[in-house]
């Protein structure tokens, strides 16, 4: 069958179906060469790709290096978007911008002051097309161009907030952007100042394929409640992401073992056949020389694309106590991610309702915090608890070295769609939250959907047996209202480890 992105439903599908994995790989655009979610002042970027590599990034004359690509729900008529492309190439100095709908693909070049329609097809014709596409865009296409322009080339526009580095831009300067090592640029990444004795030439002319180093960020998801949704939210969140182009790992801290269920790492019905019991996350933590990350991970196919997933096991707890008399376990896992820095993008740790050793570590080793809550009163009781357990961790954390888990704030889960409670009693819990726990509230909320429990309840026949085959909410339902509202949750998240490492 051959690719058809007419198909896709919506704007998330256009963007993961059509350019994550189709137009970006066709064109020569390895995942470490793009970005996707760039903020540049007002300015939000769908994707940011470059042709050559270097650091820092150079948005100026010579950004024929560089191409965006924006794309729209295919209800959207592109008419409607060009101003605001035109904006975009113009202002940040790009050369090339793809913009598409799936049902058309269009890429427009820019000419001094505006931009000029070089190429369009229809999603069907796409396949048929590429080549004339990759001779537009191609990443060896692009760095066969010439790198300098004519000097009428438009200064960056002074209305454009790049924090620190706009106040560093005078008018005819290009500016400079310097990453800090991840492949997501937000604005608060882009605040390095240029170095004083850059010269962008040299940057431009420097060896081009230099590397970037990598930083994974590591998400754990923790509520000392239980039920209140940290395995739904791990599962789900880590497909959004990795539809999102990131490459993501899911590792279950929790000795339920409910993630490793819902990731459709058990397929054994009987424990006989159970090929996770020496080799799972105990593993990962108990041995120093042996199993790495790499090694003890399984992929999964709950979602496509397919996410990697460090397994648990039930016998997790019953190591508990051997594992905390153990002085390196609680470093273990921090450690080893370092070996994986460069396969992944984002980890994802999903944790037991509890104060033990395995949150603990949870804790210890992530960067950033979501904790999911139904904000009722027992949950709400329970952010004492997770407060004060992310205090002491922090302390632990300032002896080695790390600095404090930043909480990307408490998440809204399993809460009532019923009209009336959304109107009135919700707005009042959320308010409480901070009011009196002193905890941000996540914008994001994760209704009460029964797509979100069947997805993971689904089955498959084999012979005469039942073996479990769950879904992600976006292969099980990809346009009911979980699947957005994880998709917003995603965006959320991106742009909440955008600014940090
Ligand atoms: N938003 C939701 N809509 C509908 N059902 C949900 C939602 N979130 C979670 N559930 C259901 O609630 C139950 C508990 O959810 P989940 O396992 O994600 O919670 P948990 O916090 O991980 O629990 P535990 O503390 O035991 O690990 C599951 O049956 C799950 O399917
Ligand atoms: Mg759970």
């Amino acid at each position: 069958m051959s690719f058809n992105p007419e198909l896709c439903r919506n704007e998330s599908e256009v963007e993961s179906k059509l350019i994550v994995s189709y137009l970006l790989p066709k064109l020569g655009y390895p995942p470490e060469t793009w970005h996707q979610e760039v903020a540049f002042g007002t300015i939000r970027l769908d994707f940011l790709a470059f042709a050559t590599q270097v650091i820092p990034f150079v948005l100026d004359a010579n950004s024929p290096l560089s191409v965006v690509m924006e794309a729209k729900s295919p209800r959207q008529n592109l008419d409607r978007h060009v101003l605001k492309f035109r904006r975009y190439l113009t202002s940040l100095n790009v050369k090339y911008g793809l913009l598409t709908n799936g049902h058309f693909i269009r890429i427009y070049e820019r000419v001094p002051n505006d931009i000029r329609l070089a190429f369009e097809c229809t999603g069907k014709e796409v396949e048929a097309r590429i080549d004339n596409i990759y001779a537009i865009i191609g990443r060896e296409s692009l760095k066969e161009k010439p790198v300098i322009e004519s000097p009428d080339i438009l200064p960056i526009q002074n209305n454009l907030s790049l924090g620190s580095v706009n106040q560093e831009v005078s008018d005819s300067q290009p500016v400079i952007l310097t990453p800090q090592g991840s492949r997501n640029l937000t604005n608060s990444e882009v605040q390095s100042p240029p170095p004083a004795n850059l010269n962008t030439q040299s940057v431009l002319n420097s060896s081009s394929e230099e590397k970037r180093k990598p930083s994974v960020k590591v998400i754990a998801v923790y509520h000392n409640k239980g039920g209140v949704g940290k395995t739904t939210v791990t599962v789900n969140l880590a497909a959004a992401l990795s539809r999102k182009g990131k490459r993501v790992l899911v590792i279950d801290l929790d000795s339920q073992a409910n993630t490793t269920f819902a990731t459709g790492l058990i397929k054994f019905d009987d424990e006989e056949e159970d090929n996770l019991k020496e080799c799972n996350i105990r593993h990962v933590l108990q041995s120093e020389d042996f199993y790495s990350i790499q090694e003890v991970a399984k992929e999964s196919q709950f979602n496509n694309p397919e996410i990697d997933v460090v397994p648990a096991h039930i016998t997790l707890m019953q190591y508990e106590n051997e594992l905390n008399q153990l002085d390196y376990s609680k470093l273990m896992l921090l450690q080893k991610l370092k070996d994986v820095e460069d396969k992944y993008d984002i980890v994802i740790i999903d944790t037991p309702p509890s104060l033990n050793l395995y949150a603990r570590i949870a804790l210890i080793t992530s960067d950033y915090l979501i904790i999911p809550s139904d904000l009722k009163p027992f949950a709400n009781q329970g952010l004492l608890n997770v407060k004060d357990f992310v205090k002491k961790t922090n302390e632990f954390r300032k002896f080695i070295g790390k600095d404090k888990i930043e909480v990307l704030g408490v998440l809204p889960c399993k809460i009532s769609t019923n009209a009336r409670f959304r109107e009135y009693t919700l707005p009042a819990h959320i308010e409480l939250v901070p009011k009196r726990y002193d905890l941000k509230v996540m914008k994001s909320i994760i209704y009460q959907r029964e797509e979100l429990s069947k997805c993971l309840e689904t089955s498959q026949d084999v012979g005469n047996m039942q073996i479990p085959d769950p879904k992600s909410v976006f292969d099980y339902k990809p346009d009911g209202d979980s699947a957005k509202e994880f998709e917003q949750l995603a965006k959320e998240v991106l742009k909440g480890i955008g600014g940090k490492k």
